[in-house]
């Protein structure tokens, strides 16, 4: 029997036809019906989708024998196409609008308070030492300097007097970067960078960022400095020393003492260390019974200090012959990890909540 004729193909043509015509008429306005776009593609689906209505007619197609599938088949694709359009562009429409009402509706009030009270963040045991040493800094009249985080190899070793072979101008001591260019390995750089720009008198304060590489439970390649310095004429070692026991007054409490002992920097002649009376051993009368922390000698060291040596003077364009002065610089790490009896310098930067929550 030849297939055209064949009534089954005919019948399931018919059957098909006009399943696509109504179809056809029906698709446009059910898109167009959706208020939002959730509801246009649950309406899409109901079409195209697995179970959807275009799907069945698909399937149809399987009853009809070979030679009648395709002129039917190219009739369904044809229309699916069309119903992928129409909800490609209903759904754009619907995306405009929706914009455009977002846009004309009343802005949120974003001063409006938070049903649920939010966790307010506080500041980093670090920042908060920075900040106690900075004040009292500018309380006893100091200025704050600021100077660059990649520094010259001149201004961070060479003006300083830095022999040559020092261990800290070594590879293995300092990150350099491109050619004579370090990450400044502490902050007395700015000493440098002030007394080359400005006449004295002077008095700043420096706090910064230094980097070294070091790497332990007391040392981190990234750490925190701050320097001191003043240069005037006729500054005499007491005035450092007076200025450091105002320091250590004024951050650890009052009657905290303060010892010099001898040691070497290269930009400071005489150099020394500075220890102050141990805060974890401290007694109700103002002893110190001493402790594994001070290894039982009552005092802790805090910073390094001297007078300015004349070399670094020169080297910045200052008379030696005319003018002193003094400079120090301390580790902020270290001060915050004495004040909270922190163990392990890690903690610092590791930025766990349960360990920032204490401050
Ligand atoms: N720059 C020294 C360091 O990083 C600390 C220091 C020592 C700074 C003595 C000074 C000073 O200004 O006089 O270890």
């Amino acid at each position: 029997m030849d297939a055209v004729s064949d009534p089954t193909v005919e019948t399931i043509e018919l059957e098909i036809t006009a399943a696509l015509a109504s179809l056809r008429e029906a698709f446009l306005p059910r898109f167009r019906a959706a208020a939002t776009a959730q509801a246009l593609r649950d309406e899409n689906a109901k079409i195209l989708g697995k179970k959807g209505e275009l799907t069945a007619i698909l399937k149809l197609l399987g009853k009809a024998p070979p030679e009648g599938r395709k002129a039917i088949g190219e009739k369904v694709n044809a229309l699916k196409q069309e119903v992928e359009s129409g909800f490609e562009s209903c759904l754009s429409n619907l995306r405009l609008r929706e914009r455009e009402a977002e846009l004309s509706a009343p802005p949120f009030d974003l001063t409006l308070p938070a049903r649920v009270p939010a966790q307010v963040g506080h500041k980093h045991p670090i920042s908060i030492v920075r900040e106690e040493v900075v004040a009292v800094f500018r309380q006893l009249g100091f200025a704050v300097f600021d100077g660059p985080e990649v520094e010259h190899e001149g201004n961070n070793f060479t003006a300083l007097g830095f022999p040559p072979d020092h261990p800290a101008t070594d590879m293995q001591d300092s990150f350099w970067t491109q050619s004579n260019h370090v990450l400044r390995t502490h902050t007395s750089n700015i000493q440098v960078r002030a007394m080359k720009s400005i006449a004295p008198p002077m008095a700043f304060i420096a706090p910064g960022t230094v980097y070294r590489r070091d790497d332990d439970a007391t040392h981190s390649p990234m750490f925190h400095q701050i320097e001191a310095f003043l240069v005037d004429k006729d500054v005499t070692l007491a005035h450092l020393k007076g200025v450091l026991a105002e320091f250590a007054e004024r951050l650890f409490g009052p009657g905290t003492p303060v010892r010099l002992r001898p040691s070497y920097f290269p930009f400071v002649e005489p150099g020394a260390e500075v220890d102050i009376g141990c805060v974890f051993c401290k007694q109700p009368n103002g002893t110190r019974a001493g402790c594994s922390l001070c290894k039982h000698t009552g005092f802790i060291e805090v910073l390094g200090c001297g007078m300015i040596h004349p070399v670094v003077f020169e080297n910045c364009g200052i008379d030696p012959e005319v003018f002193s002065g003094f400079a120090l610089g301390m580790g902020l790490e270290r001060l915050a990890m004495l004040r909270y009896g922190v163990p392990n310098i890690k903690l610092m930067f590791d930025n766990d909540p349960r360990f920032l929550a204490q401050f």
